[in-house]
Order: structure tokens, then C-alpha cells, then sequence
């Protein structure tokens, strides 16, 4: 069920995420803000939805060594927290902390989705 969850929300996540820095590339704020706050929405949303079924006693096991999943969970802490600094300073119009958040945001968010996808395919045993 997990993985399920997991396979099926990664892409949304990850679209609007494209989506979000593609508009604020543009210059389109307001788009970008909403978009944005769609995504940062669904990332605490979908933090719930993982953390619920966890409580429930769901496990995606798989044999991915330890440091990737150890980077993967470090980096899935950090993440809703600095979504939070960066609704604050983008609604704020702090742009330049703003910008180097949403730089940080994207490596992290990326090294996030490297190595979840490490995890999942060692699950699969295809790796
Ligand atoms: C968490 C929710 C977010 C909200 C509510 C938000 C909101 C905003 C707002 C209102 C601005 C315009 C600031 C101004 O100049 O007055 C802005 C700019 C910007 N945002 Fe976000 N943002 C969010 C997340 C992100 C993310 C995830 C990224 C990266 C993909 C990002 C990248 C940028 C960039 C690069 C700019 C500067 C655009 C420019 O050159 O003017 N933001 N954001």
C-alpha cells in the first residue's frame, strides 16, 4: 500500500514542482505563487498520508544500503520545514532568500527523489 502511495505521488509532486520554478523563471508571480502553494500543500498532505500509514504499520522494505536510506530520511526531514521559510519569504517578496531557498529546495528535493528511487528499485530487486 505504501509504495503504492509513494509511486503515485512522487510524479504529481514532482510535476508541480517543475511547474512552480518554470513560472517563477517566467516572471509569472502570481501563477508561481499559486502553483507553489499547491505544491507545498500537497508535500505536507502527502507527508501525513506516508506518516498515517506508517502508524498503521505499513513498511516499504527494501535493501538499499543504509547510507542511502539515511540520506533519504535526513533530506525528507529538512524538506516541509523549508518549505515553510519559503512560503514566508515568498509571500513576504524577500526575494533573494527566497531565490537560494527554492535553489536549496530543488538539489535537496532532487537528491530526495535520487535516492528514494534507489530505495524503491532495490525494493523491486532491481538493483
Ligand atoms: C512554498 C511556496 C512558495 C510560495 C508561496 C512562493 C511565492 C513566491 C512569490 C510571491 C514570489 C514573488 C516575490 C516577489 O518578487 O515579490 C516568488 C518568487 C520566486 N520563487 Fe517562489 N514561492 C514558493 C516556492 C518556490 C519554489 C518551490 C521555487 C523553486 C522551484 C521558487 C522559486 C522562486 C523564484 C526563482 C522566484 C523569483 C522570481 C523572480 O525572478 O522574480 N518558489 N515566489
Amino acid at each position: 500500500m505504501l509504495l503504492y502511495v509513494v509511486e503515485a505521488v512522487v510524479p504529481i509532486l514532482a510535476i508541480q514542482l517543475v511547474w512552480a520554478g518554470r513560472l517563477a523563471l517566467r516572471k509569472e508571480k502570481e501563477r508561481h505563487k499559486r502553483i507553489a502553494a499547491i505544491h507545498a500543500s500537497s508535500m505536507w498532505a502527502s507527508y501525513l498520508l506516508v506518516w498515517g500509514l506508517i502508524m498503521l504499520g505499513q513498511t516499504m522494505k527494501g535493501n538499499a544500503a543504509r547510507w542511502i536510506v539515511e540520506t533519504h530520511l535526513v533530506i525528507i526531514y529538512i524538506i516541509p520545514a523549508l518549505l515553510v521559510f519559503m512560503m514566508a519569504t515568498g509571500l513576504k517578496g524577500i526575494r533573494k532568500p527566497h531565490m537560494a531557498l527554492a535553489a536549496l529546495y530543488v538539489v535537496l528535493w532532487s537528491a530526495a527523489l535520487v535516492t528514494g528511487a534507489m530505495i524503491f528499485l532495490s525494493h523491486r530487486g532491481f538493483i
